[in-house]
């Protein structure tokens, strides 16, 4: 142990608000991953940076530690640009999954590292498991040749990538300390780059279903975030994109594969399918410096109705040891035991459908986890039929509960009754748009 680096001391001073030095920070995290510092002060560290934040240059020693604790895919022989994205979370956010297979198709290669269900947000990893058979636990030898044979492969943090934010992840997750945007920053961008990318998207949630609920502060995230990937020579862009209604219909993990198979048919929700386009030739842009965005649109546009993108969701599943003819019927991941229609109880407007609850209901139902390797229901969710503005009627349909028994019926019932918000027929709804802002706003220099 470095004699600067007293664990008390660094904690000390991060709790009264100064910056540490580069070297003593370096040596508190170095000196957690070799087991000498105690999960206890780390925990007391993790709340000080929650509560006092960490500038630029901290954030890039967490950064350089997390990824150093790693090692860094070499995808340099593939013959096409390597483009990720990364969502920082929400409600019925499915995209992952229509992304990776629409990307490759476009002629890029996606080698996704991706989480399961943080919080009340649900995890690409967990919707992939519903599928029969689908292994998300690969060797890095064996994620490659899925890369390379597909164009595509979802995987999860193994103890080669970014082992370090692997821990952190998880103790901030049980501390109360996940929705600080240093700590969420260093977290996505030291597994991105672990990723051996020639560029990224991000996908920054805004609103009451996301970790950073206010513009102001998911603009910051986002920009941080573009600004830790541009440092490090990765061209990085973010979209800022509503979360303060789920996306889409589907709610649970089965359901919202099942969704996402829907959409890759060029099917599925009107906002799901809005979001997948716009990310796609985001990405497009990112392996295709020059190219304008209105092509871009419209070549994933074409790419996704011809049909192709499912067949590769096909191979993806079969690749990473998955039942592919799920494809053919997705209708199979609905395994509820039971499940319920909600009805209003009185007509009016849509004013809210909060995403938040919805989120936390599907822990409570089994579907998400109050404990690490919990085991998860992957049938358990929610159906919602109705959005912000919609006017129904007495009686109209609300959603449908899917759970495993009668209790779990009632208790999502009452959640869907209490999450949509009714006004009175002809109220005015003022609500996020689905695609906000652009980071950074048009191109710059640094993304050519
Ligand atoms: N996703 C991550 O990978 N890390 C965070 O801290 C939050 C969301």
């Amino acid at each position: 142990m470095l004699p600067s680096m007293i664990p008390a001391r660094i904690i000390e001073e991060k709790r009264d608000g100064r910056t540490l030095e580069p070297s003593a920070l370096a040596a508190f995290l170095e000196g957690y991953f070799r087991g000498e510092v105690p999960d206890y002060q780390m925990a007391a560290f993790l709340m000080a940076a929650y509560l006092r934040g960490l500038d630029d240059g901290e954030t890039d020693v967490l950064v350089r530690c997390m990824l150093e604790s790693g090692s860094t895919l070499d995808l340099s022989h593939l013959p096409g640009p390597r483009v990720d994205k990364h969502s920082t979370g929400g409600i019925g956010d499915k995209v992952s999954l229509v992304l990776a297979p629409l990307a490759a198709e476009l002629g890029l290669f996606v080698p996704m590292i991706a989480g399961r269900g943080l919080a009340h947000t649900g995890g690409t990893l967990d919707k992939l498991e519903a599928i029969p058979g689908f292994r998300t636990d690969l060797s890095v030898t064996r994620f490659k040749e899925v890369v390379r044979r597909v164009g595509c492969a979802i995987m999860g943090q193994t103890q080669e990538i970014a082992p370090l934010d692997r821990r952190l992840y998880a103790m901030r997750d049980v501390t109360g300390t996940v929705s600080s945007i240093p700590l969420i920053a260093a977290s996505i961008m030291s597994k991105k780059l672990a990723e051996g990318l020639t560029g990224l998207l991000l996908d920054v949630k805004v609103g009451s279903g996301a970790f950073m609920p206010e513009e102001e502060r998911a603009q910051e995230l986002a920009e941080k975030m573009v600004a830790i990937g541009r440092a490090r020579g990765l061209p990085t862009v973010a979209l800022l994109t509503a979360m303060d209604r789920p996306l889409g219909v589907a709610v649970g993990n089965g359901l919202e594969t099942e969704e996402a198979i829907e959409c890759l048919r060029g099917q599925g929700p009107a906002d799901l399918r809005e979001i997948v386009l716009a990310e796609a030739a985001e990405m497009l842009r990112l392996g295709n410096p020059g190219l304008a965005a209105p092509d871009a649109l419209r070549r994933a546009d074409a790419a996704l109705g011809s049909g192709e993108p499912l067949e590769r969701f096909r191979r993806l599943i079969e690749a990473q040891g998955g039942d592919g003819s799920i494809v053919d019927r997705p209708e199979r991941l609905r395994t509820a035991a039971v499940r319920a229609e909600v009805r209003a109880e009185a007509g009016g407007t849509v004013l809210e459908v909060a995403p938040r609850p919805l989120g936390e209901a599907m822990i409570a139902l089994g579907g998400g986890r109050t404990m690490m390797h919990q085991p998860i229901d992957p049938g358990v969710g929610f159906e919602v039929r109705v959005r912000p503005g919609d006017a129904i009627g007495r009686g109209g349909l609300l959603g449908v509960v899917h759970a495993k028994d009668e209790a779990g019926l009632q208790l999502g019932a009452a959640t869907l009754r209490s999450v949509v918000r009714m006004g009175a027929a002809g109220d005015v709804v003022v609500r996020r748009p689905l695609l906000g802002r652009r980071v950074p706003p048009t191109e710059s220099p640094a993304e050519s």
